[in-house]
């Protein structure tokens, strides 16, 4: 039987999964585990399913030495997990890719809808008791239909918004650090920037992606171009991308991730036509309880003495 901390509760009903192993978390169901007891909790634990506001840090790794055999992410990305230490120590490492793909798409393809139609600001106009009637210069917006959709990262989710952008006419480029030999496919990031409409981040967090849209690749975006992002907040400079929005540099963007979850750049929440929405991408019940059952399943299946399907490939820094 393993000892298996759950730092969060999980929705669904997955923990039978885990039926003869004993599972230990935080008394109070939804209160976030300190870095002090995490570390306090791995050395007394044999696995642990943690959420993405974990931070599982080498010091956290460190303290399971000799016990902790495995951590499970409940997301599909895992910049909050030091694999190379986990790797240095012989805990594996799980995430949950394939799962929320879709409804992660889903929410890229509303900002994207949102912002480009300006929908936060003109809501809040309506419902602010701004709103003087229909007006035909008012609230104008980019169409998002036949639009240029360029996305960074081209794993499943930027696929999923691909198959999305179909729909609506658009013409979609992609960028990846391999070359995907897929059509549409554009080698030089800089070079793609200026022929978008619509720019759409799918790359993994972490400290190869750390700003990669910075103050100089916004400025090759064009002044209507609209940037989405759903992947991680760092991926952006978002005091550069605030700047931006306030100059007028950029027409609009709409963004679920953040430098510094759950605080927000000041300056973005000021910001003209931006949709800000709090970390949601995956968030529907049938996702969340399958990105769970995942993670557990992970866990019964590493004390059944298998390996998971969802390891984390031990070069990985990062997922996509
Ligand atoms: C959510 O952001 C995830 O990585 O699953």
């Amino acid at each position: 039987m393993a000892r298996v901390l759950l730092t969060r509760k999980l929705p669904g009903d997955g923990l039978g999964s885990l039926a003869g192993h004993e599972l230990v978390g935080p008394e109070d169901d939804d209160r976030a585990l300190s870095h002090e007891e995490l570390c306090a909790h791995a050395g007394q634990v044999d696995g642990i399913v943690c959420l993405l506001t974990d931070r599982i840090d080498a010091e956290v790794l460190e303290a399971g030495k000799g016990r902790l055999q495995i951590v499970a992410n409940v997301a599909v990305g895992y910049d909050n997990i030091d694999v190379a230490a986990a790797n240095r120590l012989g805990i594996r490492v799980c995430n949950t890719p394939g799962v929320l793909d879709e409804t992660t798409a889903d929410t890229a393809f509303m900002l994207i809808l949102a912002a480009a139609r300006r929908a936060s600001e003109a809501e809040a106009e309506l419902r602010e008791g701004r709103w003087q009637g229909f007006r035909i210069a008012h609230q104008l917006g980019r169409d998002v239909h036949g639009a240029r959709l360029g996305l960074v990262g081209y794993g499943r989710i930027a696929r999923a918004v691909a198959r999305r952008a179909e729909g609506f006419s658009m013409t979609v480029t992609h960028h990846s650090r391999r070359d995907t030999g897929e059509a549409g496919f554009v080698a030089d990031l800089d070079a793609m920037l200026p022929e978008v409409d619509i720019l759409s981040l799918h790359v993994p967090g972490g400290d190869e992606t750390h700003h990669l849209i910075d103050a100089r690749r916004l400025s090759l975006l064009p002044r209507h171009a609209v940037l989405v992002n759903t992947a991680r907040g760092p991926v952006v400079d978002e005091a550069a991308l605030a700047g931006a929005l306030h100059r007028g540099e950029l027409f609009a963007a709409g963004l679920d991730v953040y430098e510094r979850e759950p605080t927000v750049h000041p300056d973005l929440l000021t910001a003209p036509r931006t949709v800000l929405l709090p970390h949601i991408g995956s968030a529907t019940w049938s996702t969340r309880e399958a990105m769970a059952n995942l993670a557990l399943t992970a866990i019964a299946q590493h004390f059944d003495g298998q390996t998971p399907p969802n390891v984390v490939p031990p070069s990985s820094s990062t997922a996509e």
